[in-house]
């Protein structure tokens, strides 16, 4: 693999943010006065290794043209789907395979991952068949019965979170996509189509300020670790 070749990201824009609760789709609400997709993909641009960033959106979008980087000649926009890996699906759809052997998929919702977990993550998975930013879990993991009562105590030293970005050799991807859809799969990263593949996926151990915006609350926690990263130099 050629370490000087540029890599393209597929960001799955097209959800409604349901859990969000907003007027709105969460992308679209500001986080220190800037929309959240604004600042994910300032954040993707910025990093030296990315050449194109295709961002699937809804159907009816009329807040995208409105971002500062709308225009941007590295950003190509395609529809997304009914689920996340149709979006995402949609989006690599649209890649030139040749000229971007490896993709990165990040969700529109992280808006603070950083230039050094990009790079973590792109040398890790093109010394393999891909990788993800993941975290390992903290807490005492318990699992339920349908009561609500604990049926067991699952062992956390093998457990870990699923991040975004993921990043995998761009065809491989688009394959196990389309056939995990076909199959009637529960696709909720891109790794789960990667794995049913047999496919190795390597766990990259990234921050975990880079959370995904899901609820109400999350917004707030955002603008603390945003000012927390500014603090550190990171913008
Ligand atoms: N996404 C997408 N297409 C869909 C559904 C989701 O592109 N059909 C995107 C979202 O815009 C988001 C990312 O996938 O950037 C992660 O999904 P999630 O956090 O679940 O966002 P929403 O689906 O919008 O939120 P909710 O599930 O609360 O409705
Ligand atoms: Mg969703």
């Amino acid at each position: 693999m050629n370490k000087t070749q540029k890599l393209a990201v597929v960001v799955p824009a097209a959800g409604v943010g349901r859990r969000m609760g907003q007027d709105i789709p969460k992308q679209y609400l500001l986080l220190d006065g800037q929309p959240i997709l604004g600042r994910t993909l300032a954040r993707l641009l910025a990093c030296e290794e990315v050449g194109l960033v295709v961002v699937a959106l809804g159907e009816d979008d009329p807040w995208f043209e409105a971002l500062p980087l709308a225009r941007d000649p590295r950003i190509l926009k395609v529809r997304g789907g009914a689920e996340r890996a149709h979006s995402v699906l949609a989006g690599l759809k649209a890649l030139d395979e040749q000229a971007y052997p490896w993709v990165m998929v990040h969700d529109a919702a992280r808006p603070l991952v950083t230039n050094t977990d990009l790079v973590l993550l792109m040398d890790q998975a093109r010394q393999g068949r891909g990788a993800i930013l993941a975290a390992p879990v903290v807490d005492t993991m318990k699992l339920a019965d349908e009561t609500g009562s604990i049926d067991g105590t699952v062992p956390r030293e093998r457990l870990w979170r699923a991040f975004t970005p993921q990043c995998f050799p761009t065809a491989a991807l688009r394959q196990a996509l389309e056939q995990g859809l076909a199959d009637g799969a529960a696709i909720t990263d891109e790794a789960s189509a990667m794995e049913r593949q047999g496919h190795k996926v390597a766990l990259v151990a990234g921050r975990e300020d880079n959370i995904k915006i899901t609820n109400p609350r999350d917004l707030a926690l955002a603008e603390y670790l945003l000012a927390a990263q500014e603090r550190e130099g990171i913008a």
